[in-house]
């Protein structure tokens, strides 16, 4: 207890020092993070400065130096930059202008680890981004308004509280597009500063309440909601429905709030300030499994569930069991995504039962309520498609049993499972939508899309990101696109019958995996064209018989979709069967390979 009481004081002493430091009193410790925080003025950003302090505290190993970059854009900027000359092992950082700070961590990520918090930069260049899923948040916010509305039979406006210096555009957007789905009016007001004060003096001659028939309010912080709370008492409006943000626990949180009455309901934000100390040790320390995204769990917490206690999962004979409902071998990809789970299973000593499924809903939903039969720990979860899920994960919820979603994810609510592992498809379609802008130039492009199986996530997603990226480009038409279900023949057959109607008049085909791009790569060949001659191709996965046409020029661009989750999932149920809390988003680490593509990442492939 000592050691850790002046390990404290020791990263204390840091914090309070960053301009007295020098590199002798630094390398006390065996690795220096260095910490840029936007500012120390919110109180999200104090828990998050509490959390990164006390868990950093654990590791006799560790040292870290904060600043506070408070709110200024270039101070933060001076701030990595004094930090680098510090000489520190690893930056954790949350932008203030993420643009604005995007080259100065893209120039540190060439030298040392980098995770971004809270807000992501642009670009790839970072190791890791933990943050909350705002635009969950945002839904969240709406739907929990339209209920309370809902029960208290209230029609009328619903108000968004926001600040200046509390941006968070997606959580708005979001929480508006859900608003206006349901055809309800919302009204915008935004008040200098995100606190307590600011929203009772700025809401307190709100005549407007009459005016517009204000009958909710949503505001972008607790503290923030217990102004408008204040306001509303002082105008007699006790009826108005006030939600808020953060839920923070302790004195003057929002949990506080809701258990006297103040809010009516709230959703937590959780600032990640552990995890971005447990990664950046397990980046240190060289650990594989490091994901390149966390997006953490927000919850919505009301009277009725603020007491509710996760049951803990309890673990019979020592070995944690888990029962895995997988897809069939359908591609060179899976292949590889199976193994690594077994494999990884093993290393983790969990004693794992694998299902596989012809692909049809009906047959996995059965494979998993035999799962719930057997009573295992955890049940993972590759859900062929992603409607239909409901009923059975209630099943499983009801049971006391998580589910981790592996790969592909589902349209059931977000509570209804434990956490998704996999890759982030619609990025992969977007990248190799900008891969084909880059090549394209100013000509004109003609498409075809080879489609993956319908009503799967990666074959909707990857739909999404590719064409998102050249909706504002006139020269981009989809001229063609067919399903052949993530298979080689289908992508073969779907080629050869196009090509035998028209003729290969088109300029780009971009296929939802590698296996439909090799057997489109061998029609285009049987009829005579030269495939990344007359067609060029994109796929997704990075398959090495992929990646071989890549080198050979067949194949001109592949977004990886990185199939071994095994490691990264084997610890996400150890991580869970030990107590904590895993984020709602885990998604790997994937790149991009083109014939410019460094021949390095071509070596040591494992799939
Ligand atoms: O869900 C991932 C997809 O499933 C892969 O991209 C594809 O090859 C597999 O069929």
């Amino acid at each position: 207890m000592i050691r850790k009481v002046l390990t404290l004081l020791a990263v204390m002493t840091m914090c309070l020092s960053l301009t007295a430091c020098n590199k002798a009193v630094i390398r006390e410790k065996e690795h220096v993070i260095g910490v840029s925080l936007a500012n120390m003025s919110e109180q999200w950003r104090l828990v998050l400065k509490e959390e990164l302090e006390e868990e950093a505290a654990k590791y006799d190993d560790i040292t870290l130096i904060i600043s506070d970059a408070a709110g200024n854009t270039e101070k933060q900027i001076e701030d990595v930059n004094r930090l680098m000359e510090y000489g520190i092992d690893l930056l954790i950082i949350s932008p203030i202008d993420t643009k604005a700070l995007s080259p100065v961590v893209s120039s540190v990520y060439s030298e040392i680890p980098v995770i971004v918090m809270d807000r992501v930069v642009e670009g790839y260049d970072y190791s890791l981004f933990i943050g909350p899923d705002n635009e969950l948040i945002g839904e969240q916010e709406a739907k929990k308004v339209l209920e309370l509305m809902s029960e208290r039979n209230v029609k009328g406006t619903v108000l968004e509280l926001r600040s200046e210096n509390l941006a968070s555009d997606e959580r708005s957007d979001a929480f508006r597009s859900v608003m206006n789905e349901k055809k309800l009016t919302t009204m915008n007001l935004l008040i200098p500063e995100a606190t307590r004060d600011c929203a009772e003096d700025n809401l307190a001659d709100f005549s407007s309440y009459a005016a517009n028939n204000i009958r909710a309010i949503f505001a972008h912080n607790d503290y923030m909601a217990y102004g408008a709370r204040l306001a509303l008492e002082k105008l007699g409006k006790e009826d108005v429905i006030v939600v808020g943000l953060d839920g923070y626990p302790g004195p003057g949180g929002g949990l506080e709030m809701i258990k006297s009455g103040i809010i009516d309901a709230t959703v937590s934000c959780p600032t990640g300030g552990i995890e971005a100390i447990r990664y950046a040790v397990a980046i240190l320390n060289g650990e594989s499994g490091v994901p390149k995204k966390v997006l953490l769990r927000s919850t919505v917490i009301d009277s009725l569930n603020i007491d509710e206690a996760k049951e803990p999962i309890t673990i019979e004979g020592g070995k944690i069991r888990v029962g895995y409902a997988q897809i069939r071998e359908d591609s060179a990809w899976r292949k590889a995504n199976t193994d690594s789970i077994i494999k990884a299973a093993k290393e983790f000593n969990i004693d794992l039962e694998v299902k596989y499924s012809e692909t049809s809903l009906e047959e996995q939903i059965e494979q998993v309520r035999e799962f719930i039969k057997d009573d295992v720990d955890v049940i993972l979860l590759s859900p062929f498609v992603e409607d239909g899920w409901d009923q059975v994960l209630a099943e499983a919820k009801a049971a006391n049993i998580p589910v981790i979603l592996s790969d592909r994810s589902v349209s059931s609510k977000e509570d209804m499972y434990t956490s998704f592992v996999g890759g982030d498809f619609e990025e992969e379609g977007r990248k190799c939508g900008e891969w084909m802008l880059s090549d394209m130039g100013e000509g004109k492009a003609r498409i075809m899309e080879l489609l993956g199986s319908k009503g799967s996530t990666p074959a909707s997603l990857r739909s999404k990101g590719f064409n998102e990226s050249f909706r504002d480009n006139p020269n981009c038409e989809v001229v063609y696109s067919a399903y052949a279900d993530f298979n080689a023949d289908l992508g073969k057959i779907v080629l050869s019958e196009y090509i035998k109607e028209n003729g290969l008049d088109v300029d780009y085909i971009f296929a939802h995996n590698d296996d439909m791009a090799i057997g489109a790569v061998a029609a285009i060949e049987a009829a005579g064209y030269r495939p990344g001659v007359d067609v060029k191709i994109m796929s997704v996965d990075g398959t090495k018989e992929a990646l071989k046409m890549v080198k050979k020029g067949k194949i001109s661009c592949v977004s990886e979709c990185n199939p071994l989750l095994g490691p990264v999932l084997m610890k996400a149920v150890t991580d869970l069967c030990e107590g904590e809390e895993l984020p709602l988003t885990i998604v790997t680490d994937e790149t991009v390979f083109t014939r410019d593509t460094d021949k390095s990442l071509f070596k040591g492939r494992k799939y």
